[in-house]
């Protein structure tokens, strides 16, 4: 592994010997034995159990609450309600930042959405706490459900996404029209879709005073616990939130949830640790989810096959109270090298949960679209979709004109298509058959998500054994911060992993950024990597200080850290271990502080994002219509790699999702009632593995120095992008039947129509 310019770092660290290595899961054996302690897990002594009743109207008011007969029940301790809930030091509908929802808390007899909790039964058995919470009996007075895209008057949002302009224009999109041979329009739907992490949302809260420790899964230690102090009126650190382990949470553990915060009032007003976990059905409403939309696309192209113009709009959905609005259009940004793109975003209120992030949020649901409608418009140039592609995929980013740091696309297009063997593809549609008489289609989708990170703080230890400490605050949803992370840090303080003890997982360490745009490893990362430095460079200091030291006076010749040693750079034999160094200089041990954050000159200079190619092949019943999908291969060049074993691993799932959104995952909703009709999963399809014979991700090396100065972007949500739409390009290539409507499915496909 050749050494690294570091920008950002002092320049005696040399890396290599843990990063890249395809370690496994450094926790894999305390989850396959049951040993690795969820949230719900924590019975502390004393504990009762909570269980939440929701609403099953959308819209409307709660009339009546039978509290008498659920306090009868001889194990129920106490019923919360509007009525009698502990008083919050803020309103739960303030909100003062785009990382910040309004909540339900019982602040009123108000019902928004189905599913919402509407009052919360304490009992000393989680069996007394259910069977009470059933005795409560609501009665509402319902107004009807306002659900779907059309159910009332649309509105172009001040911002999308996470503050993002809702209308962008770059080129004259009309005059790309008019210069255009061919054009292309075609609308397209995807459905809603819950997060549906396989551990719901839970946590067990204890007061002790006016402080208060809780045990609950998040992707954001030290946004959840501002956000608690807010809520609680107390101070931060007051505030102790453990999160070692979360069994997933695609971004609907982002931000501290309503239902979260019950709990905590629950054991504020019984003044016993309590613990509240969601049950499957209560995940499809009060924890957010993906809006539905439908997005219109038009493309023109000139007689050379290049992009004249590219137009992307989308219509969405957000709750009537507050505002999160899917940016799929956004997608188009940074393809397509159009001379001209404009994007809008348009929105309509509805009788739902808020939406929220959603692995890859915009990407997602705007690459399915854009993907079909650039293979639509490769058809009608009568080109294969890959050298439609090739013509026109962008080398600096067409909507801002910035350079990307680098042009790994065409390796991916290259690498994936010779791996999948895309080559022998017929042209036309329906010409393919395998020996059982099924159809056979092959699609192309290209992935593509930004390089973002957020701040992040880490604090190393180096002690006089030789040993290492490591803490920051990070959050494992599964992808393997308990793994990369230490192979970052273990490089960083020039030690084995196993001599680092990596301290993770708890608010009361530094914080390490949110775990969520793919940005954890870089910016976690980055400050491990400064604090290794920090705490490298103090003792290289005291060395070269000292005229004892075999490496008094390196000066300019620099020294490297590796080992558990420091050399010369110039003369490796000449060294010595850091206990020796601490020992003579009498310390214990001795300790540094480092920052991750994206480099503001870099990111406005160079358009940063990771990219891919998808490649997927489907089996068609020609009669039945019954889809399969039989490989699935996705190239992607996403910077340095620091595990390669578990990002594989995280852009096969992405993939995976990919498939589970061209083909299966659909939360769908009774538009009389507002009510999901389908949450459990049973009917919420998402694939298994009979589904998913076979996903291959292959790394393509890249070394971007601009990103950050070890190289990382992100790889978290870059597989979901690009492969669904690689999936309905193949059932289209199977079976000539192009299919707008997100999930394909067979009744749809056997009546295109409905
Ligand atoms: Mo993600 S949707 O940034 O957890």
């Amino acid at each position: 592994m050749p050494e690294i310019a570091l920008t950002q770092a002092a320049a005696h660290v040399r890396h290599g010997s843990n990063i890249g290595q395809p370690l496994t899961r450094r926790d894999g054996v305390l989850k396959v034995t049951g040993a690795a302690r969820y949230a719900a897990d924590n019975n502390p002594p004393g504990m009762l159990y909570a269980v939440l009743a929701v609403s099953s109207i959308a819209r409307g008011r709660v009339t009546f609450l039978d509290v008498k007969a659920a306090k009868g029940h001889p194990g129920v301790v106490e019923v919360m309600t509007p009525a009698n809930r502990p008083p919050l030091a803020q309103d739960p509908d303030e909100r003062s930042s785009p990382f910040m929802f309004r909540l339900d808390l019982l602040q009123s007899d108000r019902v928004r959405y189905a599913n919402q909790p509407i009052a919360v039964v304490i009992a000393q058995t989680l069996e007394a706490a259910t069977e009470g919470a059933a005795l409560l009996s609501p009665r509402y007075d319902a107004e009807p459900a306002r659900i779907g895209l059309d159910a009332t008057e649309s509105f172009v949002p001040p911002a999308i996404g996470v503050g993002n302009p809702p209308e962008v224009q770059r080129g004259d999109v009309e005059a790309g029209f008019a210069a255009a041979s061919k054009q292309i329009e075609a609308t397209y739907e995807t459905a809603p879709q819950y997060h549906n992490a396989m551990e719901p949302h839970a946590i067990v809260s204890a007061w002790d005073g006016d402080t208060l420790s809780v045990d609950t899964p998040s992707q954001g230690l030290a946004w959840a616990q501002a956000r608690l102090a807010g809520l609680f009126g107390i101070s931060p650190d007051r505030i102790h939130i453990r999160s070692p382990f979360l069994g997933g949470g695609f971004g609907s553990k982002g931000l501290i949830s309503g239902p979260q915060v019950l709990g905590i009032m629950a054991a504020r007003m019984v003044g016993k640790p309590v613990k509240l976990v969601l049950r499957r059905e209560q995940m499809f409403g009060p924890v957010g989810h993906r809006s539905p939309t439908r997005q219109t696309l038009r493309i023109g192209v000139d007689n050379d096959g290049k992009l004249t113009a590219l137009d992307h709009r989308t219509r969405t959905t957000s709750s009537t109270f507050d505002d999160f609005f899917e940016p799929a259009s956004d997608a188009s940004h940074t393809l397509y090298a159009s001379t001209a793109i404009a994007t809008l975003h348009e929105a309509v209120r509805v009788d739902t949960g808020t939406p929220c992030f959603m692995r890859a949020p915009g990407e997602a649901t705007g690459s399915i679209a854009l993907e079909s409608a650039i293979d639509e418009m490769a058809h009608v140039c009568g080109m294969d979709p890959l050298a439609f592609r090739l013509k026109n995929y962008a080398e600096v980013e067409p909507i801002s004109g910035k350079p990307f740091s680098s042009k790994a696309l065409r390796e991916c297009y290259a690498q994936g298509a010779a791996r999948f063997g895309w080559e022998s593809r017929p042209l036309a549609p329906r010409q393919m058959r395998d020996h059982d008489g099924l159809l056979v289609g092959w699609g192309i989708g290209t992935a593509t998500f930004p390089a973002l990170m957020f701040e992040g703080h880490a604090k190393a230890v180096l002690r006089q054994d030789g040993s290492g400490v490591m803490e920051i605050g990070a959050q494992d949803m599964g992808q393997g911060a308990w793994t990369a992370l230490p192979q970052i840090a273990a490089d960083s303080l020039g030690l084995d992993i196993g001599q680092v003890e990596f301290r993770s997982g708890t608010s009361d360490l530094p914080d390490a950024g949110v775990a969520g745009g793919s940005a954890h490893t870089a910016t976690a990362g980055m400050a491990i990597h400064n604090a290794g430095a920090d705490v490298i460079t103090k003792l290289a200091d005291l060395a070269t200080n000292d005229n004892r030291s075999p490496l008094f006076g390196a000066g300019n010749a620099g020294v490297v850290a590796r080992g558990g040693r420091l050399f010369r750079r110039d003369d490796e034999s000449r060294g010595e271990s850091y206990s020796d160094i601490l020992a003579r200089a009498g310390l214990p041990q001795i300790e540094g502080h480092g920052t991750g954050a994206g480099n503001q000159v870099a990111q406005s200079t160079y358009a940063m994002h990771a990219h891919g190619a998808v490649f997927a092949e489907v089996k068609v019943d020609p009669d039945l219509g019954q889809m399969r999908v039989t490989r699935v291969v996705g190239a992607f060049a996403a910077g340095r790699i620091i595990n390669p074993r578990l990002v594989r691993s995280q852009l096969c799932g992405g993939m995976i999702w990919g498939v589970s959104f061209a083909l299966y995952e659909h939360a769908v909703m009774d538009a009389r009632s507002g009510r999901p009709m389908n949450p459990n999963l049973a009917e919420y399809h998402i694939p298994v593995n009979a589904d998913v014979p076979s996903v291959e991700a292959i790394l393509v090396e890249e070394r971007d120095p601009h990103v950050n100065a070890l190289g990382i972007k992100g790889v978290g949500e870059i597989g979901v992008t690009g492969s669904a739409g690689a999936v309905a390009n193949a059932v289209w290539h199977a079976t000539g039947i192009r299919l707008r409507k997100f999930p394909i499915t067979l009744d749809r496909l056997l009546e295109p129509q409905s």
